[in-house]
C-alpha cells in the first residue's frame, strides 16, 4: 500500500477531527481499557476492508464493533438474550465483549461472513467520547500489525501503523493491558472464547454457569479446520520472534533450570542478555547478572497483565533468541495471561520439578 500521512493526536487535543475521519470511512486508531484498536465504521464495507489492509491480516476474521454508552444497540443487533442484559448492566462500559445475532444493517464484511456480532462498550474516556462524537458504531481490531502482540501504548501502534492510517489518538497507556473477554451469548449456556478483564469467576458471579470454549485452557492455536467458534483463535497470536518456553515449578527449580541453560552461555561469553531473557515475577527467581523482564508481583495480576505485552514486544526490538517465562496459576486474571503466555510460548510448557536439567 501507498504510505499517507498518519496524524497523532496528543492526550490533550480535541477528538472531533478523528471522529470525522472515521465518519468518512477512514481508518483511526483510538485508546480502550484493554489495548489500542483500530477502528473504521462498522456499516461501511470499504471502511471496514481498509482496516484489513493496514493489519496485514485475512479478511475472514470477525471485528468487534465498539459503541458508547446510551447509543441503541438494536441499531446492530438482532436480538437480545435476558443473559446479556444482565451482563452489560455488570459490566459494560468495560473489557466484556458479547456475541449476539446481528442485525441486517451490519455487513458481513465486518462479521467475517457470520450471522453473529460481537459487541463492546468500552471504558476508556476518549473511546468513548470519540464514538460519541462520530455517533456511528465502529468496527476495530486490535491495533497491532499482524503476528504482533496488541498494542498497549500508542507508540506500539505508531511503531506497526504509521504511514498506513489517517491518525492515532493518544490516550496514555492501556489500563487492562489484554484484550476483552469474549462470551458467546448465541447458545443455550454462555460460552467463554477468550478470557480477559473480566474474569470467569465475575461472569459466573452474574449468570450461573459459564461454559469454556476447549482452545482456551488449551491456549493453543486452532487448526485451521477445527471451525473455532472465535474464528480469529486460528491464527498464531501475540508471538515474539525468539523461542519462547513456560517454567512450571518452585522458585528454586525454575531458578536452578535458567541458570543451568544460561550460565554456560554467559561463562563462555561474559555477557548475556542480547540474545536470551527471562520473563520474571519480581523476585521470584534469584538471577542476578541475567537480564530480566520484570511483571511486577505475584500477588499483583492487574499489574503483571498491563506490562505483559510490552514485555513481549521489548523481546523483539531486542533480538533475542530464547525467552524463558514463568507459567502462572489458570483462574481469576492469571488465566487471561496464561491464555497469551501459552500462545506466545507456542504451548510449550517444562515441568522443572521433574527435569531439573536439561
Ligand atoms: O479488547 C478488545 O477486544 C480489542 C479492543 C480494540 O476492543 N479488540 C480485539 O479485537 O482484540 P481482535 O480483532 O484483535 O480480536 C477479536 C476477537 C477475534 O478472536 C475474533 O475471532 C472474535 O473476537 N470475534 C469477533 N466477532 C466474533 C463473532 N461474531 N463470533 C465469534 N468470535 C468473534
Ligand atoms: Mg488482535
Amino acid at each position: 500500500m501507498r504510505p499517507i500521512d498518519t496524524r497523532w493526536i496528543r492526550e490533550d487535543e480535541p477528538l472531533q477531527q478523528a471522529a470525522d475521519a472515521l465518519v468518512a470511512g477512514q481508518v483511526v486508531a483510538f485508546p480502550t481499557e484493554t489495548v489500542y484498536g483500530l477502528g473504521a465504521d462498522a456499516l461501511n464495507e470499504d471502511a471496514v476492508r481498509a482496516i484489513y489492509t493496514a493489519k496485514g491480516r485475512p479478511s475472514d476474521n470477525p471485528l468487534i464493533v465498539h459503541i458508547y454508552p446510551g447509543f441503541d444497540l438494536k441499531r446492530v443487533v438482532a436480538e437480545i438474550p435476558p443473559q446479556a442484559k444482565d451482563l452489560m448492566d455488570a459490566f459494560w462500559p468495560g473489557p466484556l465483549t458479547l456475541i449476539f445475532p446481528k442485525n441486517p444493517s451490519v455487513p458481513y464484511a465486518t462479521t467475517g461472513g457470520l450471522e453473529t456480532v460481537g459487541i463492546r462498550m468500552p471504558s476508556h474516556p476518549r473511546a468513548m467520547e470519540l464514538l460519541r462524537l462520530a455517533d456511528i458504531p465502529v468496527a476495530a481490531p486490535s491495533a497491532n500489525r499482524s503476528g504482533r502482540p496488541s498494542p498497549t501504548t500508542a507508540a506500539h501502534v505508531w511503531e506497526d501503523m504509521q504511514g498506513r492510517i489517517a491518525a492515532i489518538v493518544d490516550g496514555g497507556p492501556c489500563s487492562v493491558g489484554l484484550e476483552s473477554t469474549i462470551v458467546d451469548l448465541t447458545g443455550s449456556v454462555p460460552l467463554l472464547l477468550r478470557p480477559g478483564g473480566i474474569t470467569l469467576e465475575m461472569l459466573e458471579a452474574v449468570v450461573g454457569t459459564v461454559e469454556v470454549e476447549p482452545s482456551v485452557a488449551k491456549g493453543l492455536a486452532i487448526a485451521e479446520d477445527e471451525h473455532p467458534k472465535a474464528p480469529g483463535m486460528k491464527y498464531r497470536h501475540y508471538a515474539p520472534k525468539g523461542a519462547m518456553v513456560l517454567l512450571r515449578g518452585t522458585d528454586r527449580a525454575k531458578t536452578a533450570y535458567v541458570s543451568a541453560h544460561l550460565g554456560d552461555v554467559a561463562g563462555k561469553t561474559g555477557i548475556l542478555g542480547s540474545h536470551e531473557w527471562i520473563l520474571a515475577l519480581q523476585q521470584s527467581m534469584d538471577l542476578s547478572g541475567f537480564d530480566l523482564e520484570d511483571l511486577g508481583s505475584r500477588t499483583e495480576p492487574e499489574i503483571m497483565s498491563r506490562r505483559l505485552f510490552d514485555a513481549l514486544r521489548r523481546f523483539d526490538t531486542s533480538g533475542c533468541t530464547h525467552i524463558f517465562g514463568e507459567a502462572l496459576q489458570e483462574d481469576g486474571l492469571y488465566m487471561a495471561m496464561m491464555n497469551r503466555m501459552r500462545r506466545a510460548a507456542a504451548g510449550t510448557i517444562i515441568d522443572v520439578n521433574e527435569t531439573p536439567e536439561d
